[in-house]
């Protein structure tokens, strides 16, 4: 077994969450259908949003690691952790970003898996865009749910295979995303846990429909729902942590125990973006 992360090792058994202060955020680019540049963000909304995000995400049990945004000034989408990486024990595997205006973040993020421990592997030439595109869920959280087609590359799958192997037994199931306003797979998909997770069935072709249901139980979101980004939520426990708004979905999940706890995101939906895409977990 690979050595622990200090933080793994000090911290086993609570959802640890990283999160990249907003300190640059801001529309300075549109590279996805919901940044319209004529918008403008409200910085210390955006700050305030975040904290309160970063709280609410305390108070329901999660350890949030924060990294700083010093020297990132023209990188306005790096509170988008999610995009960072995807884990798996102590290994991180990093984007490579699709788009020009993010592929600096890498180095960023790189740096703090260094120096926390994680030992950092991924791949220059294939485009892979972290959490955003891959999602653990299923049966023992066993399958990586890839989103492609539009950030990630297909061929990431076999790469993510090969790199993050630690003899286990786990699988990567490709889901393709059909709508551009659905960009990244946690815009339009979130596991509540290792039976049951949130989708909006739309987003995704029918074959992945298909095989994402022989993975999990599916509740389908609605398509007003989804555009107000209900599935990008934060899981802690029971807790389902979504931006506001989201009534019928959140009622549904009360049905079946979960706490579904709204947080106002606004200022981050601007850039296409809502509570989950702020968060990885590690
Ligand atoms: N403006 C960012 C982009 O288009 C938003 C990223 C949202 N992140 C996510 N995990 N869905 O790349």
């Amino acid at each position: 077994m690979a050595a622990p992360t200090l933080i793994a090792a000090l911290e086993h058994n609570v959802k640890r969450i990283l999160m990249c202060r907003p300190t640059h955020f801001q529309l300075a680019y549109s590279i996805n259908p919901w940044m319209d540049m004529q918008k403008g963000v409200n910085r210390k909304k955006a700050m305030e949003q975040w904290e309160n995000l970063k709280s609410t995400l305390e108070s329901s049990g999660a350890k949030v690691h924060i990294m700083e945004a010093q020297g990132a000034e023209s990188l306005p989408d790096m509170v988008f952790a999610a995009n960072a990486a995807v884990i798996k024990g102590t290994k991180a595997y990093l984007a490579n970003f699709a788009h020009p205006e993010r592929k600096g973040e890498r180095y960023f993020f790189e740096e703090w898996f260094t120096n926390n421990g994680y030992q950092c592997v991924g791949d220059l030439d294939i485009h892979f865009e972290g959490a955003g595109d891959a999602l653990w869920g299923g049966d023992q959280n066993k399958t990586l749910f890839v989103g492609v087609g539009t950030r990630t590359e297909f061929r990431a799958l076999s790469d993510i295979t090969t790199k993050l192997d630690d003899g286990t037994n786990w699988k990567v199931i490709a889901c393709r995303l059909i709508d551009p306003r659905f960009y990244h797979i946690d815009t339009a998909f979130c596991p509540l846990n290792e039976q049951v997770a949130i989708y909006y069935p739309y987003a995704f072709d029918h074959v992945t429909q298909h095989n994402m249901r022989n993975e999990t139980d599916l509740i389908p979101v609605s398509s007003k729902e989804a555009r107000n980004f209900a599935c990008n939520a934060v899981v802690v426990g029971q807790n389902v942590i979504m931006h506001e708004g989201n009534d019928e979905i959140a009622n549904k999940l009360a049905k079946l125990g979960f706490n579904v706890r709204f947080v106002n995101m606004s200022e981050f939906i601007k850039s296409g973006g809502s509570a989950k895409c702020c968060t990885l977990a590690i």
